[in-house]
């Protein structure tokens, strides 16, 4: 079932996806090597929780922390642990919260340092794959063109490897809701996108193949070909002429330009 919201449910929904947004921009200001993955997930949870929202991943089927963090081989939920974050990391921060009872969900990835034209390059051109998913995000498309203009982009386009397994979703009052939406696909095939349809968009794109597998904990998913994964989510809202971007990368960006310890992606 595809639930299209209200004017008033989407003004919600973008308060939720832009705490997120705030979540991500405060913990890019303070990243830097030496820090554990555990210690931003502690902070994850007080920032959400003195915003009035709770930490959605936790306990979700399981899931044990309050956010995922994915470094370099670890495509997407990655544990935070008492591991520390180090020169070159490519770090992958995704936050989920329930703000008044709608969900906000999104992610953005970070590099520590400089870690080379090849690895920079799959960082922007996923984040470009997103958005260019995102210009699909309109009443006269279906799910599968936003498949295939994220695959174009990444797989064909580039060579990388789209990964096939996970997959961007509705998101409402759940934090998963129909549609799926694969980062592969066929254009014109798949449900049709309506008004108000809130949508996670998530490609999740490795350097090298498109294999994945998860480790024994039963949550963290790894390239097989242990190449570097990038991950960019966001939260968007079908409109007839233009999509409605919900979660913001600006205060997050603008952290990462004046973080010294992060490389600035564009
Ligand atoms: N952005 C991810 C997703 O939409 C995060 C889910 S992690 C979980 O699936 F822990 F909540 F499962
Ligand atoms: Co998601």
């Amino acid at each position: 079932m595809m639930y299209c919201k209200t004017a008033e449910q989407i003004e919600k929904m973008r308060a939720s996806a832009q705490l997120v947004s705030r979540t991500l921009s405060l913990i890019a200001a303070d990243l830097r090597p030496g820090i554990t993955t555990r210690s931003i997930d502690q902070q994850i949870n007080t920032i959400i929780r003195d915003h009035g929202a709770i930490p959605s991943f936790l306990n979700y089927h399981g899931y044990p922390f309050h956010s995922c963090i994915s470094v370099n081989d670890v495509v997407v939920h990655g544990f935070p642990s008492d591991k520390e974050l180090k020169e070159r990391d490519v770090v992958s921060i995704d936050i989920g919260v329930i703000l008044d009872g709608w969900h906000g969900d999104h992610a953005y990835t970070f590099v520590l340092g400089d870690p080379g034209p090849a690895i920079l390059q799959l960082i922007r051109v996923t984040k470009e794959s997103l958005y260019k998913g995102i210009e699909k995000c309109t009443t006269n498309h279906r799910v599968g063109d936003i498949s295939f203009a994220i695959q174009e982009h990444t797989e064909r386009k580039h060579g990388y490897g789209v990964v096939r397994e996970l997959v961007g979703h509705g998101l409402g009052t759940s934090l998963h809701e129909d549609p799926q939406v694969p980062n592969y696909g066929k254009r014109g095939v798949g449900p049709k996108l309506k008004d108000g349809l809130v949508l996670a968009i998530e490609p999740m794109i490795n350097l090298g193949k498109k294999e994945v597998f998860t480790d024994s904990d039963g949550w963290t998913v790894r390239t097989k070909d242990g190449s570097v994964s990038a991950h960019f989510e966001h939260d968007v809202c079908v409109r007839p002429d233009q999509a409605d971007i919900l979660s913001d990368y600006r205060p997050i960006e603008a952290a990462e330009r004046n973080n010294p310890n992060l490389f600035t992606i564009d």
